[in-house]
């Protein structure tokens, strides 16, 4: 939810800046801006457009911006004021010669902006970022990190910041709370990103900064303090994931090319968590005994995580028999949730950044609860707030439908499911022996399912007409239900539904007609049969049935306008298993319809607002 870059260095800011920011787009991409001190002048310049970063590369080729060695660079996800050029960011004070980029939101901007009004500063735009580079304006006197110091205690809210000024022409000022920012080290120059993909063709080497953190950046220094200004000794780590990683290597888009990396993403799983018969939950930092004492899990996420969570839920509650309660993490921060310490908070996020989540798990800290999160986005904001954390590893997601993040969340839910049941019975049961024995296939049944990729295309293609489909799933299945659902309607925009299949005549049943397709997951499972008489009952009512079942079941076809089969697996973990070709509809429907696959409108990746 919006992204920022910053360098100083030797190279072209300039073309450094765009090309990182371009890496970032998935954050947001309303507008983007670049602004940089001229390197002879000292005066600071800049370029900014509506739309997509293409847009601010063809001015930049119209209208080049002079040489610099120092700039500030942002792609926004607009909150306060609508996604034109004159709120696109960067921002300046009233002189011209401080430009800031802010991803966050400022809670006490109005108040804060009445007064700079009071005191001469104008106003431009109606963002709320405006008033942070007036607020250091009016605390300027001739030093801009003493300045940025003081105005950032002024700010409530979140935010991260990029900070430059023409009177420090070799300097880039950064500051967060709240939300993301990172410092790359390089070789005689120094970033300051959103996120690591940003500035990994640069270097790998990372300081993340921490809440309540600002740093100063020449091209050979970084120094790091807190915000009263005292120096803070930063850790340096490596990221080990590859350029490549963040690249879409020959796909079409990066959705295509992370649906096509599960079966890898599962197979790391399991090598690193599955050690005999035992499970590891490396990093979740509670012995065996206060597991063994959780009385009560609670599973806070938002979105495809929520969707996880769900899973979650199902399998916690049926292998290890304790109860589970879920709520989206926008819900639960606000209801006063019945949590103690007997409670095990579980967190679910990809991007470990999303502003309701981090919120949740605050709360339940408040109330005394442990957390623990499954996340993938290593030294996130959610990870340390956390007690202990599962990392999925399952590599960038770039893409902003959520693909193997989900995939690889649902498997981490799996393991602990597990470790949970063998605590609770040491001998472990034989279901959660069978699920480990079917666990080391899945990345063989995905590499399967992505073989017979055309057919999905093709089931897809003919039934892209449809102004609106549903998704109906039950039992386990029924999350998958709603994942289909949310994944077709955020990258095609046709209205989708995802039903527990049962509560179909409570209501959704009155859109059935001959213009809706239903998608039915219908795997083999104990309620299999009530799938079928759900599915009649739709089609009694001309509704086009697209069937996801499971190889060999010819009694689904009569049933069916269409069916995609799945391999056969064991019954707990069909929701992996159909996740793919649910993914893949959606997909090949997006590409169909002409849509942006991997930046859908009004969307971003990383949530960091509320
Ligand atoms: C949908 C999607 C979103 C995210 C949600 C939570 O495809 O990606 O619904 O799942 O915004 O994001 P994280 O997992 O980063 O907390």
């Amino acid at each position: 939810m919006c992204g920022i870059v910053g360098y100083v260095g030797h190279q072209s800011a300039v073309s450094m800046l765009l090309n990182s920011l371009k890496k970032l787009e998935y954050r947001g991409y309303d507008s983007s801006g670049i602004g940089i001190v001229d390197a002879n002048k000292r005066k600071i310049a800049f370029r900014k457009d509506q739309g997509k970063i293409s847009n601010l590369e063809k001015m930049l080729n119209a209208r080049p911006l002079p040489e610099s060695h120092l700039g500030i660079s942002h792609t926004r996800w607009a909150t306060h004021g609508a996604p034109n050029k004159k709120n696109a960011h960067p921002h300046f004070d009233t002189s011209k010669k401080i430009f800031i980029v802010h991803n966050g939101i400022i809670e006490n901007y109005e108040s804060l902006k009445k007064d700079l009004i009071k005191k001469g500063h104008k106003f431009i735009s109606d963002t709320d970022t405006e008033v942070i580079v007036h607020l250091i304006s009016d605390f300027y006197n001739g030093d801009i990190f003493h300045a940025t110091q003081k105005a950032v205690k002024k700010l409530r809210g979140a935010f991260a910041l990029g900070v430059i000024c023409e009177d420090s022409p070799e300097q880039l000022i950064a500051a967060r709370i709240g939300s993301p920012l990172i410092i790359g080290v390089g070789d005689h120059e120094n970033f300051i990103a959103s996120d690591v993909p940003a500035i990994l063709e640069s270097t790998n080497k990372i300081i993340y900064l921490k809440d309540g953190q600002m740093a100063t950046l020449t091209s050979d220094r970084v120094d790091v303090f807190d915000f009263d200004g005292k120096p803070v000794k930063a850790k340096v780590d490596e990221v080990t994931f590859s350029v490549d990683a963040v690249q879409k290597q020959g796909f079409d888009h990066f959705m295509l090319k992370e649906i096509h990396e599960q079966p890898a993403v599962l197979e790391q799983m399991l090598k690193a968590r599955l050690k005999g018969s035992k499970v590891s939950l490396e990093g979740l930092h509670l012995t065996d005994q206060q597991l063994k004492d959780v009385e009560h899990v609670f599973i806070v996420a938002c979105g495809t995580a929520y969707h996880a969570g769900l899973v979650g839920k199902y399998i916690i509650e049926k292998l290890a028999r304790t109860p589970v309660s879920i709520d989206v993490s926008s819900e639960f921060r606000y209801r006063d949730p019945i949590i103690d310490k007997k409670t095990l908070v579980v967190a679910i996020s990809q991007s470990g950044e999303t502003a309701d989540t981090l919120a949740a798990v605050r709360e339940a800290k408040n109330k005394g609860a442990k957390v623990v999160s499954i996340c993938n986005v290593v030294g996130s904001s959610l990870v340390r707030e956390s007690d202990g954390v599962l990392y999925t590893h399952a590599g960038p997601e770039i893409g902003v439908a959520s693909t193997k993040a989900y995939t690889a969340q649902v498997m981490m839910l799996f393991f602990m499911a597990i470790k949970f049941s063998q605590i609770k019975n040491e001998k472990g049961s034989a279901l959660t022996k069978d699920l480990m024995a079917a666990m080391k296939e899945l990345p063989a049944l995905y590499t399967s399912i992505l073989k017979s990729k055309r057919g999905i295309a093709q089931v897809a293609r003919k039934n892209s007409h449809f102004g609106c489909f549903l998704f109906l799933g039950r039992n386990i299945n029924f999350p998958s239900a709603l994942e289909g659902a949310l994944k077709l309607k955020e990258i095609s925009y046709i209205p989708a539904e995802g039903y527990a299949a049962g509560e179909m005549k409570h209501g959704p049943i009155a859109l059935i007609d001959e213009y809706r397709a239903v998608v039915c997951v219908v795997p083999q499972s104990d309620i299999y049969e009530k799938m079928i008489s759900n599915i009649q009952e739709i089609k009694a009512r001309k509704g086009k049935i697209i069937a996801i079942a499971t190889e060999g079941d010819q009694q689904i076809k009569p049933h069916a306008n269409h069916v995609v089969y799945v391999p056969r697996t064991h019954e707990l973990l069909t929701p992996l298993v159909v996740a793919l070709p649910l993914q893949l509809i959606a997909y090949y429907i997006s590409v169909q319809q002409g849509c942006d696959v991997d930046q859908p409108r009004n969307l971003a990746k990383s949530v960091t607002v509320e």
